[in-house]
């Protein structure tokens, strides 16, 4: 069903290769998303080489493990595994039709990958951001093209959770827009539009639960009695759990763009803060039973 406020599915156009900017959790995830449903070349790219090894390297494993699953053929997984090619150079996307970029969460940044991608690309490709949080009109602004420009925001993690958020900026038109629902219909997604909010939907109310819950540890209610004490609601996961999944760097990011959008209902959690800053991994340790609890370094950093 095509979503509300969609145009005409004509007008999408054909997609037969795709460059994902970025190597990290998401990038390197959207990268097996697409190259499995589209089966069309997939480059993604990173400044560290390093990283778009690493990136590559886990599209591969993934195509073995769905070939270990029996989901797929060793025929077909050659073929796709052929498809996924990596780069430290941009200019890999000279052919593209739609480059998807999914780099740190940072405005500065999309709008530099955005005017570096415009030398590069032909003015029809669809120049999509996987950004969580950021106004995707204002990633546009000073592109010669930003009628190509929409919002593609999909959930952590990308090979189960059936959601992408399809963001209409200020000057999207419809061809991108047609392009970007009929991509995500071959992705076997489901799109819906959203306005171009902070946070969009989903992370509007996800992080207000986030950060209200880690207000709650900050307080001093240990980690795994604020763990238990949601257990009836039954969250498809522990919030702490789900912090651990998205990344906490990405999960300050938003909560931070929230907290300047709507300072009276969005609070930003010493102790996230305080995990970020010190680099580390987890705010929490596990026990035996898979429950957390905030470990002694943690607790005094
Ligand atoms: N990566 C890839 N695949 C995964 C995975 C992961 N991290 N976790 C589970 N899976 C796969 C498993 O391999 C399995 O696949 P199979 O059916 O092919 O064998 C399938 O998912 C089910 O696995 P489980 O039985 O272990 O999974 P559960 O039923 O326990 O569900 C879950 C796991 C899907 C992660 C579920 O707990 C869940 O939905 N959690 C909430 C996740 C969520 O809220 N994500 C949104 C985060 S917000 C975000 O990303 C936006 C960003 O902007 C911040």
């Amino acid at each position: 069903k095509r979503p509300a406020g969609a145009p005409d599915s004509d007008l999408a156009r054909p997609v037969t290769k795709v460059g994902v900017v970025g190597a990290g959790l998401m990038a390197s995830q959207l990268a097996l998303l697409y190259v499995r449903r589209l089966e069309v070349p997939v480059v993604l790219t990173d400044l560290d080489a390093e990283r778009v090894e690493r990136g590559v390297g886990y599209v591969h494993a993934e195509i073995d493990k769905l070939l270990g699953k029996g989901r797929i053929s060793s025929d077909q997984a050659n073929r796709l595994k052929a498809l996924v090619s990596g780069s430290t150079d941009k200019s890999v996307f000279a052919d593209a039709d739609f480059v998807i970029e999914a780099v740190f969460e940072e405005m500065k940044i999309k709008q530099q990958v955005f005017a570096e991608l415009e030398e590069i690309v032909e003015p029809t490709c669809v120049l999509a951001t996987n950004t969580s949080s950021l106004s995707v009109s204002e990633m546009a602004t000073e592109l010669r093209h930003p009628e190509r420009v929409v919002g593609f925001h999909f959930f952590n993690p990308v090979a189960v959770l059936p959601l992408v958020e399809v963001v209409r900026a200020e000057r999207t038109d419809d061809e991108t827009l047609a392009t970007a629902l009929a991509v995500g219909k071959t992705l076997k997604k489901s799109c819906v539009l959203v306005k171009d909010a902070p946070g969009f939907v989903v992370n509007r109310v996800l992080i207000r639960l986030m950060s209200e819950i880690n207000a709650v540890a900050d307080e001093g209610t240990p980690v795994e009695v604020a763990d238990r004490a949601l257990a009836p609601l039954g969250l498809p996961m522990s919030p702490f759990v789900l912090l651990q999944l998205v990344g906490p760097a990405v999960v300050l990011h938003v909560n931070e763009t929230l907290h300047e959008a709507f300072p009276d209902r969005f609070t930003v959690s010493d102790n996230l803060r305080r995990l970020v800053d010190a680099g580390k991994p987890g705010l929490w340790s596990w026990n035996e039973q898979g429950q957390p609890y905030l470990d002694d370094d943690t607790a005094a950093l």
